[in-house]
């Protein structure tokens, strides 16, 4: 018997000989989640419909009076107006039961030579292709704001860290450069995923294609995709264009969670590097000194749970078998939530990489600490002959003798830093100096404020 729409609305009810409880209506009803790819459905049913007028497998008319038909529930979506019915189960049985209520049997007809399986892949891959490009998009404003400030703190020094102890000076600039390089590769892994992503399943029809002469290429042409999926059985079951976005987001927000680290610990009273605009901020309920850095705090406990829905994805698709299971229709709220905590997090961090306000004095001073330019005096005296190993003894030992005498490398006499080694003469305070150690790191990717306003230039022609 051919499914077709009872009064209730079951697209395949006349199997059936019992109604389903409405526990497990409710447990496999979709609608409330997936009823948000409305819009790439209609998308992907016109093009299927004007592809089977086109094949005179349905008549033009009937595309006109579906044409007709999706425009008025367009209409009716956008004003809120549209009544979803957890009766009709899934986002495309709702659309499709309006359709024919509209339009008789030429909604009926629409699904000639389509099953939900191709269907629900087609949609998602749409739907999922403008939030690749939301989010590239968002990744560009979020990279344009740091090279902004690293622009004008190309020349402010602070202490680089290793082990969370004062390692070289560096600059701010240069450190924010790095986070300019991270988020450029997760826009690359974006613009790769959605070469995958924008391949066309529909034609697939429920696992084994259709006996209908379908042109599947007019359809992926139709919808801006760049191929069809080769293989029917492939383009219904497998979800890996969505773990694989899962998996880049991962990332972002992994690197968006580093630099949250950053930010809270540069904002602690204790260090004192940066200040972070108030709109980003809140106070405490009880200690009303408090200013707290919610946003980036959130970020990084967000981070938690989009790695949690990365290897929810990848927990589905181990165990299936091919082809399509409705264990698949599990794949959308985990990746929603993806996307709108990404899209959500970059937005608001792009902004509030433009409200952060940097403390140099503070900097500076913690940079002051912690014999930051050790390295630069071991270099000095390799360029004088010492062989580096005997180098880097010597400025141990010096190192050792200021932190029993609590002072700092540049504060002691040319003749206390000769006792240490003899080819030490007075062109050694320059070195010392902070403002010489990061400008003598001047190659392709070193830290000196020269070399952080190339970086600059050569990112903003890359991204125009
Ligand atoms: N709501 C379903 C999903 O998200 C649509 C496909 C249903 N197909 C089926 N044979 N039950 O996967």
């Amino acid at each position: 018997m051919t499914a077709q729409l009872s009064k209730k609305g079951e697209a395949w009810s006349a199997r059936f000989s019992e109604p389903v409880s409405d526990l497990v209506k409710r447990y496999t009803a979709s609608v409330f989640f997936d009823k948000r790819l409305a819009e790439v459905d209609i998308l992907g049913s016109l093009a299927h419909a004007e592809m089977l007028a086109y094949q005179k497998i349905i008549s033009a008319d009937d595309y006109a009076a579906i044409q007709k038909g999706m425009s008025q529930i367009q209409g009716e979506i956008a004003g809120g107006k549209f009544e979803w019915l957890l009766d009709l189960e899934d986002v495309h049985l709702n659309i499709e039961k309006r359709l024919t209520e509209l339009v008789g049997d030429a909604g009926k007809r629409l699904h000639t030579g389509r099953s939900r399986n191709d269907q629900v892949a087609t949609d998602i891959r749409l739907y999922l292709r403008g939030a690749i490009d939301d989010i590239s998009g968002l990744l560009r404003e979020l990279r344009l704001a740091l090279l902004d400030l690293a622009e004008q703190h190309a020349d402010t020094i602070l202490p680089g860290f290793t082990h969370m102890q004062v390692a070289q000076p560096i600059t701010f600039g240069h450190h924010v450069l790095a986070y300019v390089e991270m988020f450029g590769r997760d826009a690359e892994r974006m613009q790769d995923c959605r070469k995958r992503v924008n391949r066309l399943p529909l034609g697939a029809a429920a696992l084994a294609g259709t006996t209908f002469p379908i042109d599947r290429e007019r359809v992926a042409k139709t919808l801006g995709f760049d191929d069809v999926c080769r293989n029917s059985l492939d383009a219904v079951s497998d979800r890996d264009f969505a773990i694989e976005f899962c998996a880049s987001a991962a990332l972002v927000m992994t690197h968006v969670s580093r630099m949250s680290e950053e930010l809270v610990i540069w904002m602690s009273p204790r260090i004192g590097f940066i200040d972070i605009a108030d709109r980003f901020c809140t106070g405490s309920s009880i200690m009303p000194q408090k200013k707290n850095p919610d946003v980036p705090e959130l970020a990084r406990g967000k981070t938690g749970r989009v790695n949690g829905h990365l290897i929810a994805l990848l927990t589905l698709m181990k165990g299936q078998p091919l082809a399509y299971n409705k264990d698949n229709q599990e794949d959308k709220e985990p990746l929603f939530d993806t996307v709108d905590t990404l899209t959500d997090t970059l937005r608001i961090f792009a902004d509030m990489a433009r409200g952060i306000t940097v403390k140099p004095d503070a900097m500076r001073a913690a940079a002051l600490q912690g014999y930051a330019t050790a390295t630069d005096l071991a270099d000095y005296l390799v360029k004088k002959g010492l062989p580096f190993r005997d180098a880097h003894e010597a400025v141990a030992h010096a190192v050792r003798s200021c932190v029993d005498q609590g002072c700092d490398l540049s504060d002691l006499s040319l003749e206390q830093l000769r006792a240490f080694s003899p080819l030490i003469e007075d062109d050694i305070f320059q070195v010392l100096t902070l403002e010489g150690s990061v400008a003598a790191r001047d190659h392709i990717g070193g830290t000196a404020p020269r070399q952080v306003r190339l970086a600059i230039q050569h990112l903003r022609q890359q991204l125009g």
